[in-house]
C-alpha cells in the first residue's frame, strides 16, 4: 500500500537539511500515538479528535517492533501505511520511531545473548521494555534491519516530520557482550595496560591488570568499586549507545531519507548520556521532561529542562514528551491542572521548543502504563481535560509567528552560563566521596533555579566551546577536569569573563585521580586559593557567613594565595577564614565558593553578582511577583512569553500585541494569576511593569 496525500491536506513539513535549525512552519502539537493498541474504529475517532484539538504531529512506532516484525525478518507494515494514510488525509504529520527500545519475545528467544545483564549478574528477559544488550551484534543487526526497512517504506513520505531514533537510550549492560566492547573501548582510550593501570590507580587494592581479558564492567563486588572503572564504564556505555544510534541514522540516510534525525533524551534523574557529543550526531535535540514535584519548583524545573535542551541543541529543540495531566512522585501520581499544563507548554516553547508533544495521545486500557495520563483520557473526548487540550491547540496556532528561529544570533539571549558535563554527574555518583549529600544534579539545578528566580536568562555551556558571549560563567561541582578544560577556563577569565567555581570542581583529572597539594588542585592557580581540608557538615547543621549568607552541608578550610576574601565563615574552627574569594586575572575575575549556600543565599549571591556585572532580568520586577518573562527571538520580531505563577494580577506595558488574546499592549495588559500571554514586540521595544 502506498501513502496518499489528500488534496488540500498538508502534513507539517519541516526543513530536511541536517545543518539548518529545526524549523517547522508551526509548533508541533500532539504526542505518542500507539494505534497498534487500538482497533481501526478508534483510529478514526482519534483522527477526528486530533482535528478538533488542532493536533498536527504524532509519534508513531515507538514500541511497535512486534507489530512491525512479528517473526524474524517478516515485516508487516500494512497497518502502519493505513494509519499514516489516515493522518495524511487529515493533514497531520508524524515522527516515525525505530522501535528498538523494545525487542519482541521472538528476539529474546533466538538471541538470549543479546539480553542485558545487571551488575548483580542477572540476565534480564523480555516482559517489560528497554531490555537489550546494546553491544550484542544480533541486537545491532536486528536494529539496523528494522531501521532500514522503515526508511525504505516510509522515509520519503511527505508527512514525515523526523526520525525518532529508539526511545530514551539508557539500558546499561554488564554482560559478556558489554565486557568485550568495554575492553575494546579501553584499548582505544589508553593504548596499553600500563596506561590503564596508571589511570585507574590499580595499585590500590591489588587490581593491577595483566591482560585485557581480565577487565570486566563494574559488576557486583564485595565492597567499593574503583571510581575510575565506574566513570569509564559510564562513558563507554554512553559511547556504545551513541554508536548504535548512529548506525540506525546511517542506515536510514543510506536508504535515501533526508528527514531530520533526533532521539529523545530524558530528565530529570536518568542520565546515561554525554549529551553534547550525542547532540553532534543529531539534527535536533529532543527531550522527554517529567516533573518530580507538584510544588512551585515545577515551574523552575520546566525552565531547567528547556534551557538544557536548547543549549544541547544549540538552538531550537523538540519537547518530545511531557505528562499531559499528572506529576508522578514515585508512590503516587498527582494531577497537573489543565491550566498548568498549558502554562508549562508555553514555558518549554518560550525557551526554544518547537513543539508541545506529550506522552501520550490516548490513555491505554491495558499494559504497564494503563494509568499514565494522556491527551485523551480514559473518559474520552468528552471531558474537561480534552477541552483544555483543544484550548492549547488554539493557542499554539495563534503563536505560530514565534516559531521561526532568528536568521542570526541566539534564540534566547543569555549573558550568564552554567557549565554542564555528564562527567560531573557520573563522578559524584561514585562511592565514598566526602559527602553523599552533594549530587551534581541538585547543584546544577539549584544554580539554575537562582537565575530563574531572578528572571535572568541563562544557557548551559559546553566545556571547550566559545563562551565569549557570557559575562558570567558558573561551574557547579564539576569534579573532574581535563588539562584542556582547565586552559579553557583560564582563557575565559583572561578574556574578561567573571568565573564562579563552586566546591567539588576541578578536584581531579578525568580518571578521578585527585590533583595533589591542596584543593581544588586543577583550578588552584586560576582561583588563587589553596584549600587544606574539605569539611562536610553533619546533616541539619548550618553555618553563617559574614555576608549573612547561610551555608549547609559543605565548608572548607581555605587559604588565600592571590585571592581576596569576599565572605568569611563566622563560627567554629573556620571562624574568620575565607568562604568566598575573588581574584583578578587578565581582563577578568575568578571567584571561588567553598561552601554550599542554602537556596535563598545562593539566589541572593548570584543575583547580586549578575547585577554587579550589569546582567539584567528580562523584565525587571517580574520574577518577584511570580511572573516569568522570557524573550524568544524570531526573524523580524521578539516574542515575550509571560507566564504568571504568582498570586496577584500584574500589568505590563510596551508597544506590541498579545498573540493569544489579540489585545494591544501599548496601554497596559493585565496578566491574571495562573494566566499567560505571548507578546509580539519589535526587537528594540522595552517592556515594563506598570506599578499599581
Ligand atoms: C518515558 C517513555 C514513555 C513513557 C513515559 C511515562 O518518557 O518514553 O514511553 O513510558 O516515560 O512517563
Amino acid at each position: 500500500m502506498s501513502a496518499t496525500t489528500a488534496p488540500g491536506a498538508s502534513p507539517v513539513a519541516v526543513n530536511q537539511q541536517a545543518s539548518a535549525p529545526f524549523s517547522p512552519p508551526a509548533f508541533l502539537f500532539g504526542g505518542d500515538w500507539s494505534p497498534e493498541q487500538w482497533d481501526p474504529r478508534t483510529w478514526r475517532e482519534d483522527i477526528e479528535l486530533m482535528r478538533r484539538a488542532k493536533v498536527n504531529t504524532v509519534s508513531l512506532g515507538i514500541f511497535s517492533w512486534s507489530a512491525l516484525e512479528p517473526a524474524e525478518g517478516v515485516f508487516e507494515t500494512d497497518w502502519l501505511h493505513e494509519v499514516i494514510d489516515l493522518l495524511t488525509d487529515a493533514g497531520i504529520g508524524f515522527f516515525l520511531a525505530t522501535p528498538t527500545a523494545s525487542p519482541p519475545p521472538w528476539f529474546t528467544l533466538s538471541h538470549p545473548e543479546a539480553m542485558p545483564v545487571t551488575a548483580q549478574g542477572v540476565r534480564l528477559t523480555h516482559g517489560s521494555r528497554d531490555t537489550y544488550a546494546v553491544s550484542a551484534p544480533a541486537y545491532r543487526e536486528a536494529s539496523r534491519r528494522i531501521a532500514r526497512m522503515l526508511a525504505e517504506r516510509f522515509g520519503q513520505h511527505p508527512g514525515l516530520s523526523g526520525w525518532h531514533l529508539h526511545n530514551e537510550y539508557g539500558t546499561l549492560d554488564h554482560g559478556p557482550e558489554a565486557a568485550r566492547a568495554f575492553r575494546s573501548w579501553l584499548r582505544d582510550r589508553y593504548g596499553s595496560l600500563d596506561e590503564l593501570n596508571r589511570h585507574w590507580s590499580t595499585a590500590f587494592w591489588s587490581q593491577g591488570y595483566g591482560d585485557w581479558e581480565e577487565i570486566t564492567p563494574p559488576r557486583a563486588t564485595q565492597y567499593l568499586h574503583n571510581p575510575a572503572q565506574l566513570i569509564d564504564f559510564r562513558r563507554f556505555s554512553s559511547d556504545e549507545m551513541r554508536a548504535a544510534m548512529v548506525e540506525q541514522r546511517d542506515e536510514i540516510r543510506a536508504a535515501g531519507s533526508s528527514a531530520p534525525m533526533t532521539t529523545n533524551f530524558m530528565l530529570p534523574e536518568w542520565n546515561h548520556l554525554e549529551q553534547w557529543g550525542w547532540a553532534d550526531e543529531l539534527d535536533v535535540v529532543a527531550l522527554d521532561h517529567y516533573l518530580d514535584t507538584p510544588g512551585p519548583d515545577a515551574e523552575a524545573h520546566v525552565a531547567y529542562g528547556s534551557d538544557l535542551a536548547r543549549s544541547w541543541s544549540d538552538g531550537p529543540w523538540v519537547l518530545m514528551e511531557q505528562n499531559a495531566a499528572g506529576i508522578a512522585l514515585g508512590d503516587r501520581t498527582v494531577v497537573k491542572s489543565a491550566d498548568r499544563m498549558i502554562r508549562h507548554s508555553l514555558g518549554y516553547i518560550a525557551r526554544g521548543s518547537q513543539s508541545s508533544l506529550f506522552f501520550q495521545w490516548r490513555a491505554s486500557l491495558g499494559g504497564a502504563e494503563q494509568w499514565h495520563s494522556a491527551l485523551v483520557p480514559h473518559t474520552g473526548g468528552t471531558s474537561r481535560r480534552f477541552e483544555a487540550v483543544c484550548e492549547l491547540g488554539t493557542i499554539l496556532e495563534r503563536i505560530a509567528p514565534a516559531v521561526r528561529p532568528p536568521s542570526e544570533g541566539p534564540l534566547v539571549e543569555a549573558e550568564a552560563g552554567i557549565l554542564w558535563h555528564a562527567d560531573g554527574w557520573w563522578a559524584l555518583e561514585t562511592p565514598h566521596l566526602p559527602s553523599d549529600a552533594i549530587t551534581y544534579s541538585d547543584e546544577v539545578r539549584a544554580t539554575h533555579r537562582s537565575f530563574w528566580r531572578a528572571g535572568i536568562p541563562v544557557d548551559f555551556v559546553r566545556p571547550g566551546s566559545d563562551a565569549s558571549r557570557y559575562r558570567f560563567l558558573v561551574v557547579p561541582c564539576l569534579y573532574p577536569l581535563s588539562d584542556a578544560q582547565v586552559t579553557w577556563l583560564e582563557q575565559y577569565v583572561d578574556n574578561g569573563g567573571e568565573l564562579l567555581v563552586t566546591f567539588l570542581s576541578g578536584i581531579s583529572d578525568p580518571s578521578l585521580r585527585i590533583a595533589p597539594d591542596g584543593y581544588p588542585g586543577r583550578l588552584r592557580t586560576l582561583l588563587g586559593v589553596r584549600v587544606e581540608e574539605l569539611r562536610p557538615l553533619p546533616a541539619g547543621e548550618e553555618v553563617a557567613l559574614s555576608t549573612g549568607a547561610v551555608v549547609e552541608e559543605w565548608t572548607e578550610l581555605v587559604d588565600t594565595v592571590d585571592a581576596e576574601p569576599i565572605a568569611q565563615y563566622t563560627h567554629g574552627d573556620l571562624c574568620g577564614l575565607p568562604a568566598i574569594t575573588r581574584v583578578a586575572r587578565g581582563a577578568g575575575h575568578a571567584v571561588y565558593l567553598s561552601a554550599r549556600l542554602r537556596q535563598e543565599s545562593r539566589d541572593a549571591f548570584l543575583a547580586d553578582t549578575a547585577q554587579r556585572l550589569g546582567i539584567l532580568p528580562t523584565l525587571p520586577g517580574a520574577a518577584v511577583r511570580g511572573l516569568e518573562a522570557v524573550r524568544r527571538r524570531s526573524s523580524g520580531a521578539d516574542h515575550v512569553f509571560l507566564l504568571h505563577h504568582g498570586t496577584e494580577s500584574v500589568t505590563v506595558r510596551g508597544e506590541g500585541r498579545d498573540l493569544i488574546s489579540g489585545r494591544d499592549t501599548a496601554q497596559g495588559l493585565d496578566i491574571e494569576p495562573g494566566g499567560w500571554a505571548v507578546l509580539a514586540l519589535s526587537p528594540a521595544e522595552v517592556l515594563e511593569i506598570v506599578e499599581g
